[in-house]
């Protein structure tokens, strides 16, 4: 195999991960992907520093078996804690922070930012450190407001996108933020994609919201990989999972709609 037809692969906790899939996949058509989520030890977020380092070491030692050419973090909670490793054994490494971060910086005009994510995410604070730094090495200020968001992971492997108690929890916990002059959110969980309009509508149309999705495409149309030539043979599309859940299916298939992927697969790590 070339390293052309490598694969791309796509790591996360779970199942929240396919929404960072969908857009590198519709953004990359021709490009192969292997998706692997750890559902067998979901949730990531509420985990200290110290176990998520571990499993995510266990998850690359698995996905370093098969034939890849880089290796991108999705989940937010993972990506926190190996913030600086940029290279995995010669593999380009890359975590959702920095990209979300960067477009986050670029989005906004008044340089007063807010991020949501879980609990692992805001403690480590690993965005407030990105924009700060940023902000830093142009002499100018930035006000981040970090707000750990829990209970949103749970409604939305419910499939609760669109319900009462989902706006109500999304009201509590972003209410704040329409008092403070706002004007980007970026989504720092894997999960928060799908709840985009009830966000939207908590925060005001004027907050641009940002995908960490979105922002890893932008990264990557930068990267020096060895990408597939336009005429190559159709790409696939391969998803592991460390449990097999009914809930992962429905979810790809709500989030992967209109591409085509294989069943996902079950792997020991
Ligand atoms: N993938 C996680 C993240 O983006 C959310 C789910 C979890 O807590 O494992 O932080």
């Amino acid at each position: 195999v070339s390293a052309a037809e490598d694969a791309i692969a796509v790591f996360d906790s779970g199942i929240g991960g396919l929404t960072v899939l969908s857009s590198l996949a519709r953004g990359f058509p021709q490009e192969n992907f292997v998706y692997l989520g750890d559902t067998a030890r979901l949730p990531y977020g509420d985990k200290s520093p110290a176990t998520i380092l571990k499993y995510v070491q266990q998850n690359v030692r698995f996905l370093k078996t098969l034939s890849l050419k880089a290796v991108i973090i999705a989940c937010n909670s993972a990506s926190s804690v190996v913030l600086e490793q940029t290279r995995l054994d010669g593999l380009p490494l890359f975590n959702v922070i920095e990209p979300g971060a960067a477009l986050a910086w670029q989005s906004s005009t008044n340089k007063r930012i807010a991020v949501m994510g879980t609990q692992a995410t805001i403690r480590q604070g690993a965005y407030t450190t990105k924009l700060k730094a940023q902000a830093a090495a142009l002499g100018q200020d930035v006000h981040v407001e970090a707000i750990a968001c829990p209970l949103l992971v749970p409604l939305v492997e419910q499939g609760w996108f669109e319900d009462p108690i989902t706006n109500l929890v999304l009201y509590r916990y972003l209410h704040s933020l329409r008092q403070l002059d706002i004007d980007t959110l970026i989504m720092g969980c894997t999960h928060y994609p799908l709840l985009k309009a009830a966000i939207g509508r908590v925060v005001g149309a004027g907050v641009t919201l940002v995908h960490s999705g979105e922002a890893m495409v932008r990264t990557l149309k930068n990267a020096d990989l060895a990408w597939r030539p336009p005429a190559s043979p159709p790409r696939r599309l391969r998803l592991l999972t460390t449990d097999l859940s009914p809930q992962f299916h429905k979810l790809a298939q709500h989030i992967l709609h209109g591409l085509e992927f294989g069943g996902a697969e079950c792997v020991e790590i």
